[in-house]
């Protein structure tokens, strides 16, 4: 898929069910590769990034059986079975391992990498190569690890396995890939291994350590591992990426008529911040069927347009909805009044800057829309025009822009989307599938 061209197409109208989610994917290869024992994991997210975790345990010995790839596992379920050999007997990769656009690949396999008995190198696509990878390097260098970098802490990273000893570390950002990448280094370290965060993110390590029965310690904002000598297989499946269902989500609010339900959603706490802010803006999202899912919460979710006014987003709202800022940017374009974003930094250092690629897309839609260096200003506006616009390599915002296009007065094109095919493919089918019976 290199370009999208979309418009108005009418209500959106059915039900689709979410894709996989992709944080959740990657944890799942990376605790069962290091726990002794095979593990089943259904549901995982067959796309690059999660894909690039996957090949990465491969290349250092781990076997991993796809259903994809073979008869015999149920491939409807999109299982995956790993035969983990145990948290020291990971094999020297023979080559570089090539994250592509995966930040939690990088990140958190720097944790793990740091810790074992031997060299490995990891780089990625020149986006992750532009992307800062100082805060895993200071916390994992203090723990004892020997880590070089390019310049002033990018991509490419060598490391070069040690003994590492446990810290407690105070860590300057909120950022779940830097406190996953010190607990996975934990788990390696004779003691306790804590991290303190200035605002909790989103949880999904804690969650899948303890059931694989590793010493987990959750105090407010500090999170504890304690090392050990071995963690247990896991048998799960995985639910669904609210980060993919947004895009959804929001285009059944602005388009006129729309009435979608979105089955299987991951509704973890520390991820529902774009729930949050939506019904701050008068969003008609009702939650249904709320379950748990292998220690996840998960819902299904009734969408119905609904007429959305702007609002201040700031504080602990931004990092519960860090990733879904492209999308919540549509929303506010096309809500009545003004939104404003503040305390949002961390997107200036996602797949894309995204504050400025942002207002430079939604710029082009005739929205009048101001950027600051930590976040954003939009006034919403009835009829957004028709655009042509790249989507700079990142997935999140070739498949807002997509939304942009569906809510605007012609045809808009997307150009370079193949980025999509990092945590979504299929996503123009299931677009499709919803605007089908309007033609
Ligand atoms: C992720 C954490 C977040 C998020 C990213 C996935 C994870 O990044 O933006 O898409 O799986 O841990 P930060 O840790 O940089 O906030």
């Amino acid at each position: 898929m290199n370009r999208i061209n979309i418009r108005n197409r009418g209500p959106l109208k059915g039900e689709i069910s979410t894709p996989p989610d992709k944080s959740i994917s990657h944890r799942a290869i990376m605790l069962s590769a290091l726990a002794k024992g095979e593990s089943v994991i259904r549901n995982f997210l067959r796309a690059e990034d999660p894909l690039r975790t996957l090949e990465a345990f491969r290349q250092m010995g781990i076997e991993i059986k796809d259903s994809s790839q073979l008869s015999g596992l149920s491939s409807e379920h999109n299982e995956i079975i790993v035969k983990g050999k145990g948290l020291r007997e990971l094999s020297e990769p023979k080559d570089v391992i090539d994250c592509g656009n995966s930040g939690t690949t990088m990140r958190l396999m720097s944790g793990i990498l740091a810790a074992q008995s031997f060299s490995s190198v990891l780089t990625g696509d020149s986006s992750l190569r532009g992307r800062p990878m100082k805060r895993v390097i200071t916390p994992l260098t203090e723990m004892g690890a020997h880590i070089n970098s390019d310049g002033d802490g990018y991509p490419p990273l060598k490391i070069k396995g040690s003994s590492l000893r446990p810290i407690t570390y105070k860590s300057p950002v909120a950022s779940a890939q830097v406190k996953s990448s010190i607990l996975l280094a934990g788990l390696y370290c004779n003691g306790v291994t804590g991290v303190i965060e200035p605002g909790k993110s989103r949880d999904h390590t804690e969650r899948m350590l303890k059931a694989c029965g590793a010493e987990i310690t959750i105090m407010d904002l500090t999170v504890s591992v304690a090392g050990t000598e071995t963690i247990n297989p896991l048998e799960m499946t995985i639910p669904g990426d609210l980060s993919s269902a947004a895009f959804f989500i929001v285009a059944g609010l602005i388009i006129p008529g729309s009435e979608i339900f979105i089955k299987n959603t991951g509704v973890n706490p520390t991820r529902t911040g774009i729930l949050d802010i939506l019904d701050n803006m008068g969003a008609h999202v009702k939650r249904e069927n709320e379950r748990d899912v292998s220690g996840e919460p998960v819902a299904d979710l009734y969408v119905k347009h609904s007429s959305l006014t702007g609002i201040d987003i700031g504080g602990d709202l931004v990092l519960r909805a860090i990733d879904e800022f492209p999308i919540l940017c549509v929303a506010a374009a096309a809500a009545r009044g003004r939104t404003k974003i503040t305390g949002a930094k961390e997107l200036r250092v996602k797949e894309s800057d995204r504050i400025s690629v942002m207002t430079a897309a939604l710029k082009k839609t005739g929205v009048h829309i101001e950027e600051f260096e930590d976040g954003l200003i939009i006034e919403g506006r009835e009829d957004l025009k028709p655009v042509t616009v790249g989507s700079s390599g990142d997935h999140r915002i070739a498949m807002s822009m997509a939304v942009a296009g569906l809510a605007a007065s012609g045809e808009t094109v997307i150009e370079n989307t193949e980025c999509v095919n990092t945590s979504f493919p299929g996503f123009m089918e299931k677009l499709e599938s919803l605007s089908r019976k309007e033609g």
